[in-house]
């Protein structure tokens, strides 16, 4: 009887904290694509920053925003790149210009620009990267980034491109904080 009862107390308690971590996220999920809209109805680029130690959700929790309907359906163009180590701003540009011009204007890129996009270099990249997006608003989320180095690297390669939005996740608020001046875009992601 006893054990029957601690059981069912067990329970209860066990479905209770369930929902209550689902709610939280569902929070947070939705908090976090609600700034990435108000974002986007901005003229100049933003760039909005999730921080937490190693193991949180980060990158779980931004790939579900980036996968929703209505995230992407605001923008004509998205890519989602994991910043890789030792980190080659080539080979991140290169991933960007296959996701954000290849994926969307695959005709376009049939034939011998497609074949040459495996030989640019960096300026070619940028250049394809600027001239590919004008008129669409973009967002980029660059997962993982590690030094603030690699952001003063990719900054200024993202320059050309308008109407953009830009989420880094990384597990150092030193690094959230030099990519984003603004104070309501820097989250620190919540335990799960
Ligand atoms: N809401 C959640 N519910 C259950 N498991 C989760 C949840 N979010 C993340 N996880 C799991 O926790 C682990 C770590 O998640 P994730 O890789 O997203 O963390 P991270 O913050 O990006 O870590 P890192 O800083 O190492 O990149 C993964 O195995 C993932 O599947
Ligand atoms: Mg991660």
């Amino acid at each position: 009887m006893v054990v029957q009862e601690r059981l069912t107390r067990t329970n209860t308690l066990a479905g209770y904290l369930d929902d209550f971590q689902l709610i939280g996220r569902e929070k947070e999920k939705s908090d976090i694509a609600e700034l990435i809209e108000e974002q986007a109805s901005t003229q100049e680029s933003q760039v909005i920053a999730v921080w937490g130690m190693g193991g949180l959700g980060k990158t779980t929790l931004i790939k579900d925003v980036y996968q929703r309907q209505g995230v992407s359906n605001t923008f004509g163009k998205h890519a989602f790149v994991t910043v890789l180590r030792p980190f080659k701003l080539e080979e991140l540009l290169r991933s960007l210009v296959l996701q954000l011009v290849v994926r969307e204007d695959a005709l376009d890129f049939a034939g011998d620009t497609q074949k040459n996009i495996g030989l640019m270099g960096v300026a070619d990249l940028i250049e394809v990267l600027g001239r590919r997006s004008e008129g669409k608003r973009c967002l980029i989320v660059l997962d993982d980034l590690s030094a603030m180095v690699e952001w003063d690297k990719i900054s200024p390669s993202l320059h050309e491109i308008k109407n953009l939005v830009i989420v880094i996740t990384t597990r150092r608020e030193d690094i959230a904080k030099h990519c984003c001046q603004k104070p309501k875009c820097i989250r620190l992601a919540q335990r799960s």
